[in-house]
């Protein structure tokens, strides 16, 4: 009866916010898999958002045309709920573009729980996806509706880059940690628009709220990783091996790579599908067995350490003028400014963004026999893995958004009824990293050695 309620639906995908800066990329990602071949399931798309004209912009940008292929365009505005509900009971599937997620996102989520559509975003504001699971993961599983946050940049490449180091621990090695080293890169300027600087002031603003919202939930899970907890380290260091320097990056990908760490703590099996066939069951439950916890950090990673001291000037600005209202009213007035050019409210020109590739370097330090783990001093064995693709922001966050939109479309039966998940957990045993391989996202074994 779902299923063919949902089969019923005109649009396969919604792509709200397709006006804005990163929304625009996105509708052009997703003209590249519509209606591909009979059996692509991606054979409508809506395009939706508070202003038509602008919409019918993006898609002659995206296109390429000035006379863009048939697509719809819906009227909706996050301000009010009925177009929301209208668009989230006519689509399979909504990719959330709308930010700052803090601002905008829940009545989002609270059309698609309401209408059991599914949800896909490209949020980077872990309070907004710790929110969302607290107050919508029951209602999601009951209606049916499959609610995933962070399926841009931040979190996929990090969620996923983290599975593919662990594959190759093989069955009794296992890492005590694994550090992300993050390294941008440009032949012109890296810049981001300025709705992803708006969304990273008012989530600092904000970072009291996100802590009170932890205390307030039950306790889950603890990850059992062996061995003992790895020491902080200097604030700035510099790994040996990838020769750069790295420095701690708050970003949301730890965040969410734990959830899904502890998710799977508690459901050591992974999610089973709504629909799935035995086989389909087998391949999952040996998937999961062979994940692995380790405590997991983030930097982001120059070769100068000169880079990392701007990073670093710029965080200690957000820091300090988020505080109070006046010091963010200038932060977002002068972006540029405040973050010596990382952030422009223009966005980034076409020629930057072609121009620029990011490098996710994963350092993997445990032991070569797990049973060792709790006798031993130091960790002995090193494996470095790595995630390497084009610019991140607005053509590796619509590669990976749309890869995540297919793989839901195509096997839906697989993938747990409904609830809010992080992307890992619904993702990691399905055909993922095979797609971004296949679009341009490079997964790679660099070393194995003692160390
Ligand atoms: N995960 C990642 O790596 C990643 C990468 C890029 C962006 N992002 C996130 O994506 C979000 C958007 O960033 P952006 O740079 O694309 O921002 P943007 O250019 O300002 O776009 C915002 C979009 O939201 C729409 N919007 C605002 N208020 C609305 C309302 N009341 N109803 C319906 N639509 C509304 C805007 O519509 P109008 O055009 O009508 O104003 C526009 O389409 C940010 O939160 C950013 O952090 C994440």
């Amino acid at each position: 009866m779902e299923a063919q309620a949902q089969n019923s639906k005109p649009y396969d995908i919604a792509i709200l916010g397709a006006s804005g800066f990163t929304g625009k990329y996105v509708v052009r990602e997703a003209l590249k898999f519509l209606n591909t071949t009979p059996s692509c399931p991606l054979k409508t798309i809506a395009l939706a958002g508070r202003n038509p004209d602008k919409i019918t912009e993006s898609l002659k940008w995206a296109s390429q045309s000035t006379t863009p292929p048939p697509i719809f365009i819906v009227k909706a505005d996050v301000s009010d709920p009925s177009s929301l509900g209208d668009l989230c009971s006519k689509s399979k599937l909504i990719l959330n573009c709308v930010g700052p997620f803090r601002l905008y996102g829940e009545p989002v989520v609270s059309a698609c729980v309401e209408t059991g559509c599914d949800y896909l975003d490209i949020c980077g504001e872990p309070e907004f996806m710790e929110k969302m699971e607290a107050f919508y993961h029951e209602k999601a599983m009951e209606n049916g509706s499959l609610v995933i946050s962070a399926c841009g940049f931040d979190s996929i490449p990090a969620e996923m880059g983290y599975m593919f180091n662990i594959k190759q621990w093989g069955s009794l090695a296992a890492p005590n940690k694994i550090d992300a080293y993050l390294n941008l890169e440009s032949e012109k300027s890296i810049v981001g628009n300025f709705g992803t600087f708006e969304s990273a002031v008012l989530s600092f603003a904000n970072s009291g709220k996100l802590q009170e919202l932890r205390k307030s939930r039950p306790s889950r899970a603890r990850l059992m990783i062996p061995g003992p907890r790895p020491s902080k380290g200097a604030r700035i260091e510099h790994q040996n091996y990838i020769k750069l320097y790295g420095v701690k990056f708050p970003s949301a990908d730890s965040t969410v790579v734990r959830r899904t760490l502890v998710t799977l703590t508690e459901n050591p099996e992974g999610l089973p599908g709504v629909d799935e066939s035995e086989e389909d069951a087998e391949k999952r439950k040996k998937f999961w067995a062979t994940m692995k916890p380790a405590h997991f950090g983030v930097k982001i990673a120059s070769k100068s350490p000169l880079s990392l001291i701007i990073f670093i000037a710029a965080g200690v600005f957000i820091g300090l003028f988020g505080k109070f209202s006046f010091g963010r009213w200038l932060l977002l007035k002068y972006p540029s400014i405040f973050t010596l050019g990382w952030f422009r409210k223009e966005g980034p020109t076409e020629e930057e963004v072609n121009s620029a590739s990011f490098t996710m370097w994963f350092v993997g330090h445990g032991y070569s026999d797990v049973s060792d783990a709790s006798t031993a001093t130091k960790t002995e064995t090193e494996i470095i893995t790595r995630v390497m693709g084009p610019e991140n922001g607005y053509v590796t966050t619509p590669i990976v958004l749309l890869q995540c939109a297919l793989v839901l479309l195509h096997h839906r039966k697989n993938l747990p009824k409904g609830g809010v998940y992080p992307p890992g957990i619904v993702f990691g045993a399905t055909d993922l990293q095979e797609r971004l391989q296949q679009n341009g996202i490079s997964f790679d074994l660099v070393s194995k050695s003692a160390c």
